[in-house]
Order: C-alpha cells, then sequence, then structure tokens
C-alpha cells in the first residue's frame, strides 16, 4: 500500500497511529538537530519531523530533499507542540520512521503557494506545476461537483445524457467555426460544432423530449477574460413545453448547484424585459447587485439652450451615490477622458454635484437655473453628497456608453459586492438585429428562435420597422452582470423556419444547402420544442466571484488561442498536407 491517509486527513483523534502518506515537498525547515518536511497532496498538508538523535541517516536523508520531490513517509502521528489553527492537519505531526524518495524534481520555475511568483505564460506553460496550487486545484475540484451535480439534477428531473458529432457542417450564422479538412473527402471541411443547436432539435423531433449534455463548443472568436475558443455548456432541449417549463427547469438547476455546491438558498429571480435592461442599465445583462439607473432627462434638458442637449436623441444620466464632495475637478476629468477613449467613444460628460451643504456645482449651470438642476435632482433621487453625470447623443450608442460607465463607478464604489448573488432573467428579447455594414438582418439568437405567438403574424408581412420590433420567444439568464446562459422557445414549422431564413437574407437554395436537414425533419412531425445551454466555465468562475473562466479550465488557451504547454496551434509536415489535400500559401 502506498499510503494509508491522505495529508489533509489526519486529526488529534489519530494520535499514536502508524501511519504513511505520499506526496509532494512542499517545504522543509532544518533546526540542527530537527528537520521539519511539509508533505502535500489534493486533500491538504501534512508536517514530518525527522530527529536527529532518534534517527540521524533518516534526518540527512530528509535534508536533502527539494521543494516538489515526490516522497513516501512513514512515521507515527503525535500532538504538535505548536499547533497551526490555519492548516486542518495543524494539531498533529508524524514522528518519521521511514522515507523513500519516490522522484526528485528539478527546481520548479515558479513558486507553488497560493500567491505564486509565476507570470501567466510561465504557469500556463507549467501547466503541470500551476495545477498543483491549491487555489487552482480547489477550482478544478469545485468544476467537478458542478458537473456532478449538474447531472444529478437533469437526470432526477427526466433529461438523457446524449452526444452529439463533433465532425459537423461548417454553417455561416454566428461566430466563426474551426473548421476540419477530411482526408477522405478531398477539398471538403468538417466544421466544430459551436454549440449542438440543431443536434439538439433534431433529437426532439426523434422523441427523446428532455435531452442534455455537458459539452464542449469551439468558436472563433476573438478571446476575452469570459472567452475560450474551446468552452462547455450544459446544454438542454425540451419538447412540449413553454418558456415557464423551461425557465422554471433551469432556475431550479441554478438553485440546486448553489445550494448544494455552496450551501446558498437563492430566491425567486426577477424578471425584466430586453427593453427595460436597456433603459435602465444600457444593457441586456445589466449588473443588479447596485442601483444607479438610467433617468432619461430629454423633457427637461432640451430646448433650454446647450447645443449639445438639443441635438441629441437621448439625454441621460445617473446618480452615483456620496462622491459629489470627495470627487475634485481632476477627479471628474480624468472619468471624462474615461469615457471619451476610443473603447467607450462618448463626446463628452456633464456633472452635477449636489454637495453636502446643499448646493449645487455643475459643468452646465451656465444653461440651466439652480432651481432646474434641483428638480432633476429629485428626479434621480439625489440626496445631499450625490453626483449625477449625464451622456447625451445617438440613444442606442449613449446607453451603451452610460452602461459601461455605471459598471465602472460601481466598481470604483466597492458596489459590486462579489458575496451578493443577484440572477436575473432577461426575456423578450428583439426576434432580428440589423447589422449596417452587412446591410441585413442577423438573428439575434440564432435563426431557429421563435417569434412571440403575437408577432408572427405581423412577421408575415412586415416591413423594415416591422422586422425591426419583432419579439422573439428568447431568454438569457444574468448573474452578477454576466450572461451564464440564453436559449429560446424554437420555431418547429418549417413554412415558418423557411420565412426566418428568407428574412435573414438566405436565398431558398442556400436555406436548403445549410439546413436542408433541419427542414426536412420539420416534415415529419415536429414536436413544439425549446431549450437553453449555460456556459458552464462562466457559472463557475461567477459563483467563485471571479471574473476569469481560465482559471476554472484545466487546460485553458492563452488569448491568441494557444496552448502553451503543448504549443498548439504548431504547422503539420508536408506528408500530411499532401494526404488532406491542401497547400500552404506563403
Ligand atoms: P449562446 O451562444 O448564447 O447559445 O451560448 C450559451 C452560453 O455559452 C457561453 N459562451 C461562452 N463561454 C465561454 N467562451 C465562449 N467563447 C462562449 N460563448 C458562449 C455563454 C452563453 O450564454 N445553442 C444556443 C443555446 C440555445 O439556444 O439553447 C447557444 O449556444 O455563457
Amino acid at each position: 500500500m502506498y499510503r494509508t491517509h491522505t495529508c489533509g486527513e489526519l486529526r488529534i483523534a489519530d494520535v499514536g497511529k502508524e501511519v504513511t502518506l505520499a506526496g509532494w515537498v512542499q517545504a522543509g525547515r532544518d533546526f540542527g538537530g530537527l528537520t521539519f518536511v511539509d508533505v502535500r497532496d489534493r486533500y491538504g498538508i501534512t508536517q514530518i519531523v525527522f530527529n536527529m538523535e532518534d534517527n540521524a541517516v533518516l534526518c540527512e536523508q530528509a535534508r536533502k530533499l527539494g521543494r516538489e520531490f515526490v516522497i513516501q513517509v512513514s512515521g507515527k502521528v503525535r500532538e504538535r507542540s505548536a499547533k497551526n489553527p490555519n492548516r486542518a492537519t495543524g494539531a498533529i505531526e508524524i514522528e518519521a520512521t521511514a522515507l523513500h524518495l519516490l522522484n526528485p524534481s528539478k527546481v520548479p520555475p515558479f513558486t507553488i503557494e497560493d500567491d505564486t511568483d509565476g507570470g501567466d505564460d510561465l504557469r500556463m506553460k507549467y501547466r503541470y506545476l500551476d495545477l498543483r496550487r491549491t487555489p487552482v486545484q480547489q477550482n478544478i475540484i469545485f468544476r467537478a461537483r458542478m458537473g456532478l451535480e449538474t447531472r444529478k439534477y437533469l437526470s432526477d428531473h427526466g433529461f438523457l445524457e446524449i452526444e452529439t458529432p463533433f465532425l459537423i457542417k461548417s454553417t455561416p450564422e454566428g461566430a466563426r467555426d474551426f473548421v476540419v479538412p477530411s482526408r477522405l473527402n478531398p477539398n471538403q471541411f468538417y466544421a466544430l460544432p459551436q454549440s449542438p443547436q440543431t443536434f439538439k432539435q433534431i433529437l426532439m423531433v426523434a422523441g427523446f423530449d428532455r435531452y442534455f449534455q455537458i459539452v464542449k463548443c469551439f468558436r472563433d472568436e476573438d478571446l476575452r477574460a469570459d472567452r475560450q475558443p474551446e468552452f462547455t455548456q450544459i446544454d438542454c432541449e425540451m419538447a412540449f413545453v413553454t418558456r415557464e417549463d423551461i425557465l422554471n427547469t433551469f432556475e431550479g438547476l441554478t438553485k440546486h448547484l448553489y445550494r448544494e455546491v455552496l450551501g446558498i438558498e437563492l430566491d425567486t429571480f426577477p424578471r425584466m424585459s430586453y427593453d427595460d435592461a436597456i433603459a435602465k442599465y444600457g444593457s441586456d445583462k445589466p449588473d443588479t447587485r447596485f442601483g444607479m439607473e438610467f433617468v432619461e432627462l430629454n423633457d427637461v434638458a432640451q430646448n433650454q439652450g446647450f447645443p449639445v442637449f438639443d441635438s441629441a436623441e437621448l439625454v441621460v444620466g445617473i446618480c452615483a451615490p456620496g462622491i459629489a464632495d470627495t470627487y475634485s475637478n481632476k477627479d471628474i476629468n480624468a472619468l471624462t477622458d474615461w469615457v471619451k477613449r476610443p473603447q467607450i467613444g462618448a463626446k463628452g460628460l456633464v456633472y452635477i454635484k449636489y454637495q453636502g451643504d446643499g448646493s449645487i456645482k455643475s459643468s452646465i449651470g451656465k444653461f440651466y437655473t439652480d432651481e432646474q438642476l434641483q428638480a432633476w435632482g429629485e428626479r434621480f433621487g439625489a440626496r445631499p453628497g450625490d453626483l449625477v453625470l449625464i451622456l447625451a447623443g445617438e440613444a442606442e450608442k449613449t446607453r451603451t456608453q452610460l452602461g459601461a460607465l455605471r459598471l465602472e463607478l460601481g466598481e470604483r464604489l466597492g458596489l459590486r459586492d462579489p458575496k451578493k448573488v443577484n440572477p436575473l432573467w432577461v426575456v423578450d428579447f428583439p426576434l432580428l438585429e440589423w447589422d449596417e455594414e452587412a446591410q441585413r438582418f442577423f438573428a439575434m439568437h440564432h435563426p431557429f428562435t421563435s417569434p412571440k405567438k403575437d408577432d408572427i403574424e405581423r412577421m408575415q408581412n412586415g416591413d423594415f420597422a416591422t422586422m425591426k420590433s419583432l419579439r422573439a420567444d428568447a431568454y438569457d439568464l444574468v448573474l452578477n452582470g454576466v450572461e451564464i446562459g440564453g436559449g429560446s422557445i424554437r420555431i418547429h414549422n418549417r413554412n415558418l423556419q423557411s420565412k426566418n431564413f428568407d428574412l435573414l437574407g438566405f436565398t431558398k437554395e442556400e436555406a436548403e444547402a445549410q439546413f436542408g436537414f433541419l427542414l426536412g425533419a420539420f416534415e415529419y412531425g415536429a414536436p413544439p420544442h425549446g431549450g437553453i445551454a449555460f456556459g458552464f466555465d462562466r457559472l463557475c468562475a461567477v459563483m467563485n466571484g471571479q471574473s476569469s473562466i481560465r482559471d476554472f479550465i484545466a487546460f485553458p488557451k492563452n488569448n491568441m488561442g494557444r496552448d502553451m504547454m503543448i504549443e498548439a496551434p504548431s504547422p503539420i509536415d508536408q506528408k500530411q498536407l499532401d494526404e488532406l489535400s491542401l497547400r500552404l500559401v506563403k
């Protein structure tokens, strides 16, 4: 037997037991007569003592151990005189009687500690060492529990886990595809799935009723902290359901995961329409952990002689609590520069300080009386000490810009409390989104999403404005301002699906070539159906109050989509290229 116990297991009740542990050397301390070695595995760390007087040879051996050496050590559990309350095994230590070096280690390129000195690139190259660090290991263990609890909940609710293929057909909608050349079919390519969307719908046509899969998806898009080129979804589909059934089932899943994995009970999730989310927060994924809701001012701010407001489609502001007296002109200038950066793109920033002493100070004092600004303040619910910030311009852009400013201020003022859990269903998304550059409509969710029942009629014969106003039976789950998942009731009628492809600018031939199999399936008794997919990596990160999903993926890619450990992507040799009928361009 390699070990009788793990390194996180022994307690005061085990004192006197003869034990054998195996693990990695975390640290060694040599005090002449006594040598201490901390040995670590994924369960914890246990202190081993080597006593020169009792066994000089063994003590000499222990002194030579380096960091990350793999050892097996036997001895007797005894109570420690100086206990370590920060460690689960901190009340005991092992008096060593035998030591075996199982494998030495080179000196690791960074410290295997909670706060390591290794930079991102180095840690990704030596991912196996990074994964030894407790916080990273805890994240991976957390993820495994989440997967297990997801499977439990969904199985208990009658869902079947069914695998769908990874080598599928490229489609132009959505993000870019990763493609795979086919050796047996020269000049033809598979695509890796961006999601199992069409397959899960086909499974509904096939009668499987309730499907789920914890599944890898692949999207060739620009990467950010919350995006990886390959990521995992909890993907689901249900037949004979309404939106309510789907929302209830997945609200239930989210609550189950919080309860079982974190011990947190969540209340009923609030809901908000897409239109309200945009009007109040300038975002379809609002962080509702704090207020600072938008207040529109067109009716009071326009036609008073201030050209910037007069020429704007929208004048809108937020009220930042308690910073009127502490934010100096310099701070406000810095904030103005912040909103003017190309990433945000605002032209300027108007402020009104409702100062602690009751006076008002504003960058637009020339155009408006104190009485007017006082009345605006009431609309914001501003109290003495609050700072109102206003943007003006084209409506959609201005809302997005103010949304970004709201989040930035929320961050600076510490209002985005990582301990809070604020879930939100955003519902009734637009069906279509106009792309100015491409001069065509795109599906806001995807081309299989059903319009709301009331809008099906309008969709049949609508003009441009009607098309823009169509609502979809689509919904997103947002947690603390992060889009965790999205889904919709699907179209299950062949003619309606054809009509939708039509609106999206597909010719009949294109629709047939790309989605003929689905249209065909809809001719053989497709049941009404709908579904949703959660981003599993994102859910894990958000439940831990973190924004980067990389730390919850055992082997993530960097921002260039590279795996630094195995050095992928990489060139392939000429023979492989020839087999695949591929030629490299210089
Ligand atoms: P959607 O495209 O909204 O829907 O994706 C669902 C969820 O997957 C997560 N996600 C990502 N996570 C990490 N990296 C990425 N690159 C990435 N892209 C998406 C998000 C997102 O909310 N087939 C539909 C679902 C359906 O209609 O049932 C779909 O894929 O958390």
